[in-house]
């Protein structure tokens, strides 16, 4: 039987046994995926002896990212970029990363709007954390011209864009909603609005009609930005969407069969997450 898991400090929260767990049924395969808290501490260790433990990987959620970024003998590109990684998985006894926030994101808000990069404008990004850097990466890597990055704290923005170059811009965290009305795509990468913490208090007033407003907190899965932007009348995106199809490309490499996202498991998850 081939067992994977999620480690993370702490680690009831996550929702990815449910999805693994779906696939596993869905494609009869002997298999298992389960979530193992893992202090700060352990975690060098834990991955370093996935296979004597029995795993043939793991995924890896916060605060663990960067440590397992950089334990992995082989890196991809996607972790390379972000400076962090999500999934792991072993090829003979050496240990692979990547990182697939950014295939997870894009392949989302293509399946949503397709034509999302039909429209003109820039794309907006609010935050500057370790999600941010995957998404500006997506956005970049799609030949979007110019990515404005708004974040609390400025610095964390300008590290972004001395990392990807002109191409991204670096604007005040206050000039947030004015900087924002030409965009073609608004992306909320912060905590704000998570369990209905906080809110982003963008004025969509005089917003591009084709701008796509897009959240990846998904719990709720209606945040407070997506229903203003709704009620603006924008085209949104939720954020669970990225979630289910970040898992895709860990499944295959774990259990050898791409799974689909289907209306079925997001309606599970849905179910989960407002249960
Ligand atoms: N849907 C998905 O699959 C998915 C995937 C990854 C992450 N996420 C979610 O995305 C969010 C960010 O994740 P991350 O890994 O990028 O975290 P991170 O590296 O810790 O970055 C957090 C970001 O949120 C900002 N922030 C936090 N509190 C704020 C506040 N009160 N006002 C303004 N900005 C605030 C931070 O600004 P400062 O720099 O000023 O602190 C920073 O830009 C989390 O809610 C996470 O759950 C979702």
């Amino acid at each position: 039987m081939k067992r994977a898991c999620v480690i993370g400090w702490p680690i009831e929260h996550s929702r990815s046994p449910l999805i693994h767990g779906y696939w596993l049924a869905q494609h009869g395969i002997d298999g298992s995926y389960t979530k193992v808290a893992v202090a700060p501490d352990d975690v060098a260790q834990f991955l370093r002896t996935l296979p004597e433990q029995g795993f043939v990987g793991c995924n890896v959620t916060v605060p663990h990212k960067e440590i397992a970024f950089s334990i992995a003998e082989e890196v991809e590109e996607a972790a390379r970029v972000v400076g962090a990684a999500n999934t792991l998985w072993l090829e003979g006894d050496r240990l692979f990363a990547t990182n697939t926030d950014t295939y997870g994101y894009m392949t989302y808000l293509s399946h949503v709007v397709p034509d999302w990069l039909a429209h003109d404008g820039p794309v907006c990004i609010l935050g500057a954390g370790g999600a941010a850097r995957a998404i500006v990466y997506g956005f970049l890597e799609t030949g979007v011209e110019e990515v404005r990055v708004f974040n609390r704290t400025r610095e964390r923005a300008e590290a972004i864009a001395d990392q990807f170059g002109p191409r991204v811009k670096v604007f005040d965290w206050d000039n947030r909603s004015d900087a924002s009305r030409d965009a073609c795509v608004l992306v909320n990468t912060t905590a704000v609005g998570l369990k209905g913490n906080g809110s982003l208090g963008i004025d969509f007033a005089g917003f591009n009609p084709d701008c796509v407003v897009s959240d990846i907190v998904y719990v709720p899965l209606e945040t407070q930005l997506i229903a203003d932007a709704k009620s603006a009348g924008l085209r949104t995106v939720d954020g669970l969407g990225m979630l289910l199809h970040q898992a895709v490309p860990g499944f295959e490499r774990w259990f050898g069969v791409r799974p689909q996202v289907t209306p079925e498991l997001r309606k599970r998850i849905i179910a989960d997450i407002e249960g």
